[in-house]
């Protein structure tokens, strides 16, 4: 028995009873099929954390009125009748591993995916886009508010037809229920708008009509975001008043936050601890003692997931992000495999960007398969097979214990004295710390390889290539900074008393950038690097901070959380930004830049030139006349192929399954040729 047994208490709710603590809470992800149904590889994707061992699954916002209540590029419908059955085949597959099931149903609202829309506008409580720069929705009349009620309780009487075990109601994030009870988006003069009561009558009217279609037995939850944590918008405490107008017909209070513009919190960012949101639970818990609580946001650890559980924080801990990275989060915790965990970094580049910014269907930085997870590892190789990688970094980690996973002998040479390569190092930033949270995760998978050998501080050379003699080699060298040809850059890098530095420096010791009351900062490069730069001075209290762009924005490639984190940065802290602005000398104390023709000087105590990053693979071409030449496979992947995030890495390191599946087919292929040939001679004789 582990010290976690408060995860593993059974918790009912009217007829349902959850075997566990954690559930997977709602999470578009654009798997569904164009017209609204189940793809294949949706329904593997819940299945596996359904294998996985959560108590309550939930299915992602599904749409009851299309489609004006539609969101997000692919998303699952239930507005009429022809749905039901896809569900219920959900529902089987889902129970069939002691998952129960929930799903949550929405009308979007301003939120409305305009492409579905045909040219309508979007309707709201007000005319307020639910984001800045959103189309204008327009109000809706009281009629279609009643319509819209319908709409919900329809949708939750198929849910129970579906078999679903609970309903989840979607109250929050900037959706329609919120746009109404939010006094940011409601504007109203009516009955549904201005007093609090006001603003709660669509979602009293909708928690009604929902429990009277469901029927007293039938569990409802509400998600709703507790603290809209902007200025003007809901607080906690204006909240939970709030919710005592509805409160009563629901049993299960999912307790979220935050709206669209300030998404930081509600899909929390990097930085922020584990459960960090549980005082508001705790909050609604005090005042609703009746009823069951969840909290969520950044949830990755079993002992904290504890502590919130015994404190009585919560009663049930939703784990979203932290079950796209690791389905078998239950499992693991209740076999006593904490150290095999894959903790979600909380990056937000596969799964939020992914589905919110990009259209794209969910992907995970740290895991490369949502859909089949470790089905692989049911196929072990049946010919020897020798792998060599170069470089132990994340990609190379990844291709290293997968290929070993099935049975091919690895050997990883890493040239510094430790694993995980530039991540590791990123995650000396303290803001970027969860980032070694994979790395860990890596190290101990590779340990639990007795086919796999590491060695460190040891640069791989051809002679060691040709002594072990690979069918397949890995380049996955990482990448170096870039340093363009600019005046006074490179004398000034080597400069004994330098003031300029590039982010290896700082992340090579990080004692020597510990000064930072009264310094006067300047950055040149708005990406991801830059902007970790600009984070850590700009939050530790330095004189000035500024940062130069070339292109017309700062953080254009991050990931829509990251990028919302950083601008709040920058105002909260006063950071200078210069856009459309090109560094063109580099001297001891300045940065001499243009924009729009005119020159201007930038002084600093220390100057950061985060240009960018360019691949690095020195050995390449020996490798590949040495793969020539012996019938060795050559792959190149992750940074050193094109200097990239960890998620591309992480994705072509798994991708060596493909190159195995070849070389096993070719030698299976082979030996069935020479057995008939052989066969074929003896009946000959
Ligand atoms: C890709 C993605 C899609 C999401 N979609 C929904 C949604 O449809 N409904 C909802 O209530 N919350 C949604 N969320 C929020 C999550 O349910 C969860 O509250 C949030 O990610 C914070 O918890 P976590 O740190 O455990 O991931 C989404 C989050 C992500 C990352
Ligand atoms: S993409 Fe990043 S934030 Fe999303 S689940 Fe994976 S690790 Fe977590």
């Amino acid at each position: 028995m582990n010290n976690y047994q408060a995860i593993f208490e059974p918790l009912s709710v009217k007829r349902m009873t959850l075997k566990n603590r954690v559930v997977m809470p709602p999470m578009g992800t654009n798997f569904a099929n164009m017209d609204g149904t189940f793809s294949m590889q949706h329904v593997s994707y819940y299945e596996q954390r359904a294998k996985g061992g959560t108590g309550l699954i939930t299915l992602e916002n599904v749409c009851i009125d299309y489609p004006m209540g539609t969101n997000g590029a692919r998303q699952l419908r239930m507005d009429n009748d022809q749905y039901i059955s896809g569900l219920w085949n959900f529902n089987e597959k889902m129970h069939a591993y002691g998952a129960c099931t929930s799903v949550q149903i929405n009308h979007a609202g301003a939120s409305a995916y305009g492409l579905r829309l045909d040219g309508e506008q979007p309707v709201s409580a007000s005319n307020i886009p639910s984001k800045k720069g959103n189309p204008i929705p327009r109000p809706l009349t009281e009629e279609e508010i009643y319509g819209i009620v319908d709409r919900y309780a329809d949708g939750a009487l198929r849910a129970q037809r579906a078999g679903f075990d609970c309903v989840e109601i979607h109250a929050g994030h900037s959706y329609l229920l919120s746009q109404f009870l939010s006094p940011l988006y409601n504007k109203r003069t009516d009955k549904f708008g201005g007093s609090p009561e006001n603003r709660a009558r669509l979602t009293k009217l909708v928690v009604e009509a929902v429990r009277k279609a469901v029927g007293p037995f039938f569990p409802i939850s509400l998600r709703f975001s507790a603290d809209e944590l902007l200025e003007g918008g809901n607080t906690l405490e204006d909240t939970i008043d709030i919710l005592s107008y509805f409160a009563e017909e629901v049993d299960i209070l999912n307790v979220s936050a935050a709206l669209n513009d300030s998404l930081q919190y509600q899909i929390d960012k990097m930085n922020l601890p584990d459960g960090w949101r549980a005082y508001m639970s705790k909050a609604v818990k005090e005042r609703f003692p009746d009823k069951i609580t969840v909290t969520s946001g950044n949830i990755r650890s079993p002992k904290r997931a504890t502590e919130i559980l015994e404190s009585g924080d919560a009663d049930l801990l939703a784990m979203g992000r932290g079950l796209i990275a690791e389905p078998n989060w239950v499992n693991k915790v209740a076999n006593g495999q904490e150290d095999l965990l894959r903790k979600c970094i909380s990056c937000n580049i596969g799964c939020a960007d992914h589905r919110i910014a990009k259209a794209r269907p969910m992907r995970c930085t740290v895991n490369p398969d949502l859909h089949y997870e470790d089905d692989y590892k049911m196929k072990p190789i049946l010919h020897p097979t020798k792998m060599v990688v170069i470089g132990g970094g994340t990609t190379g980690l990844e291709a290293a214990a997968t290929a070993a996973e099935v049975g091919v002998n690895v050997e990883l040479f890493e040239q510094k004295n430790y694993l995980g390569g530039l991540g590791h190092e990123i995650a000396r930033f303290p803001d970027k710390k969860r980032i070694d949270d994979f790395i860990t995760y890596q190290i101990n998978r590779c340990k639990e390889l007795d086919n796999l050998a590491i060695h460190l501080n040891q640069p791989a050379s051809l002679a060691d290539i040709e002594a072990i003699g690979p069918d397949i080699i890995v380049n996955a060298t990482g990448a170096k900074p870039l340093l363009p040809p600019i005046n006074g850059l490179k004398e000034q890098l080597a400069n004994p008393n330098r003031k300029i530095f590039s982010i290896f420096d700082i992340l090579d010791d990080m004692t020597k950038f510990q000064e930072f009351e009264g310094k006067e900062i300047v950055v040149i490069g708005g990406g991801a690097v830059g902007l970790d730069v600009v984070e850590y001075y700009a939050e530790r209290g330095a004189k000035k901070v500024s940062i130069v762009e070339m292109q017309g924005e700062i953080g254009k490639d991050l990931d829509l959380i990251t990028k919302l984190a950083m601008m709040e940065i920058v105002e909260k802290f006063g950071v200078e930004v210069h856009v459309e602005t090109k560094l063109t000398e580099v001297r001891e104390s300045s940065f001499l830049v243009e924009k729009d023709g005119e020159l201007m000087e930038l002084p600093f105590d220390l100057g950061f030139v985060c240009l960018g990053m360019r691949a690095e693979a020195p050995l390449i071409r020996e490798l590949d006349n040495y793969a020539r030449s012996n019938g060795a496979v050559l792959l190149n992947m992750g940074d050193s192929k094109v200097a990239r995030r960890i998620m591309e890495g992480t994705r072509e390191a798994r991708d060596i399954l493909k190159t195995i599946e070849v070389l096993e087919n070719t030698r299976t292929q082979k030996m069935l040729f020479e057995q008939t040939k052989s066969l074929q001679a003896t009946q000959t004789i």
